[in-house]
C-alpha cells in the first residue's frame, strides 16, 4: 500500500517512529514533512497528506501533530477524507470497518510510542466493511 504521512514539530518523532514501522512491513511510505522538530503550522502538513490522497497517489493518509486534533480538523474539511482522531486500537479498526476512514491521525502528546505503533498497525490491516457503512458514508 502506499501510504502519505504528514507531521507538524509535535508530532515529528512519532512521524519517524511510524516511517519505520511502514516500512518494514512492507508499504511504500511518501513522506511530506515536516522535517525537524522547528515549530511549523499543522495545516500546511495536513492539507498536503489530504491532496495526496484526494489525488488517488496514495491509497491513504496519516497525520500526526502533538494532539491530532488540529490534523483532524483540518484534514475533514477536505471533500471525500475522512480522518479519523484515534486513541487506541480499537477505534482505528472501526474507523476504517465502519467509516472507511482514509487518513489517520494520532497525537504524539497523547500517546506513547508503543501503542501509537499499535493502532498504525491496526488500522493499516484492517478493511472497509462495506453494505450499511456504504450507504451512510455516502450521506455526507
Ligand atoms: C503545536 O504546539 C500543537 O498545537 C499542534 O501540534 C497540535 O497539537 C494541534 O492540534
Amino acid at each position: 500500500m502506499k501510504i502519505a504521512i504528514g507531521s507538524d514539530h509535535g508530532g515529528f518523532l512519532l512521524k519517524s517512529e511510524i516511517i519505520t514501522l511502514l516500512q518494514e512491513l512492507g508499504h511504500e511510505v511518501g513522506d511530506h514533512g515536516t522535517h525537524s522538530q522547528d515549530s511549523v503550522d499543522y495545516p500546511d502538513f495536513a492539507q498536503l497528506v489530504c491532496a495526496e490522497v484526494m489525488a488517488g497517489k496514495s491509497n491513504r493518509g496519516i497525520l500526526v501533530c502533538g494532539t491530532g486534533i488540529g490534523m483532524s480538523m483540518v484534514a475533514n474539511r477536505n471533500e471525500n477524507i475522512r480522518a479519523a482522531l484515534c486513541h487506541e486500537p480499537f477505534a482505528a479498526r472501526m474507523s476504517r470497518e465502519h467509516n472507511d476512514a482514509n487518513v489517520l491521525c494520532l497525537g504524539e502528546r497523547v500517546l506513547g510510542v508503543g501503542l501509537a505503533l499499535d493502532i498504525v498497525r491496526t488500522w493499516i490491516n484492517s478493511d472497509f466493511a462495506g453494505g450499511r457503512h456504504l450507504r451512510r458514508i455516502s450521506m455526507f
